[in-house]
């Protein structure tokens, strides 16, 4: 039998090539290149951490169960978790907050015969009149400011069904101490500019290569490029010509 959850990738980066030129108007058009990305191996919805989801999911699968995948940029998340669900399928709901994902979800689901709603909503405004018994956030919260994500969680506590539950994966790490800021900033810096100043080779770089392959410089032209300033440093960027002779 035709694995349910299998996806099409190249297929899928085509199609939301298309839908995302369509329809995300997102901060730097982000749905028109997940297929893309993920195709490349950029970005990995749920590869690595599979396993572990399946394993912390598993005391707290059920039959009939309605699950919402709250914010997925293709149907990556809706695959990973209807795989740990399997052989149930559960009555999915998609939302997010961009038209494009959820078009390519709708085809994906009805291309599968899958039950999945798809909802264009911000998470930020479910209010609780509909209740699931499980929701999925797979680093969404991750892609939210700060400051909203307590009403997030509210909002997603008050949609949860009595004994349902929340399944948030997302990125987390120690802020370094407060007395230890400048320092980390300092150092910051210090990397940043040396990267910066050791990025492009000076031309007399070039010109002792040259030479030293046995070549005569015979002229150097330089044309100024762009000034970039960069913690208190000017650095021109020079695009040179360099013409040699054997
Ligand atoms: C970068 S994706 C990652 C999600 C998931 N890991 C995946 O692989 O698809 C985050 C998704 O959440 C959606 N999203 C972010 N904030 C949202 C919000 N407040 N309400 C609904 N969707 C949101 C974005 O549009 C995007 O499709």
């Amino acid at each position: 039998m035709q694995d349910l959850w299998s996806e099409d990738l190249a297929a899928q980066a085509h199609r939301g090539q298309q839908l995302g030129s369509a329809l995300c108007a997102c901060d730097g058009s982000c749905h028109t290149l997940w297929g893309s990305l993920r195709i490349a191996g950029v970005n990995n919805t749920m590869k690595g951490e599979a396993s572990t989801l399946a394993e912390l999911m598993a005391p707290f699968l059920r039959d009939g169960m309605r699950v919402l995948i709250g914010g997925s940029a293709d149907p990556g998340v809706l695959c990973g978790i209807g795989r740990i669900h399997a052989p149930r399928i559960p009555a999915f709901t998609v939302i997010d907050k961009c038209r494009a994902p959820l078009a390519l979800i709708d085809e994906f689901a009805s291309a599968k015969g899958v039950a999945c709603r798809t909802l264009h909503l911000d998470l930020l405004d479910l209010d609780g009149t509909e209740q699931w018994d499980q929701i999925v956030l797979h680093y969404t919260a991750d892609f939210m400011d700060a400051h909203l994500r307590s009403r997030l969680f509210r909002n997603l506590a008050g949609s949860l069904a009595p004994g349902g539950t929340l399944i948030c994966a997302t990125m987390t790490g120690e802020s370094p101490p407060a007395d230890r800021q400048p320092e980390m900033e300092a150092a910051y810096i210090a990397r940043a500019t040396a990267l910066l100043k050791d990025s492009l080779p000076t031309p007399e770089l070039i010109c002792d290569l040259v030479r030293g392959a046995g070549l005569r410089l015979l002229k150097i032209h330089q044309t100024a490029r762009a000034r970039r300033s960069h913690a208190g440093m000017d650095v021109v960027d020079t695009s040179s010509i360099i013409v040699a002779g054997k």
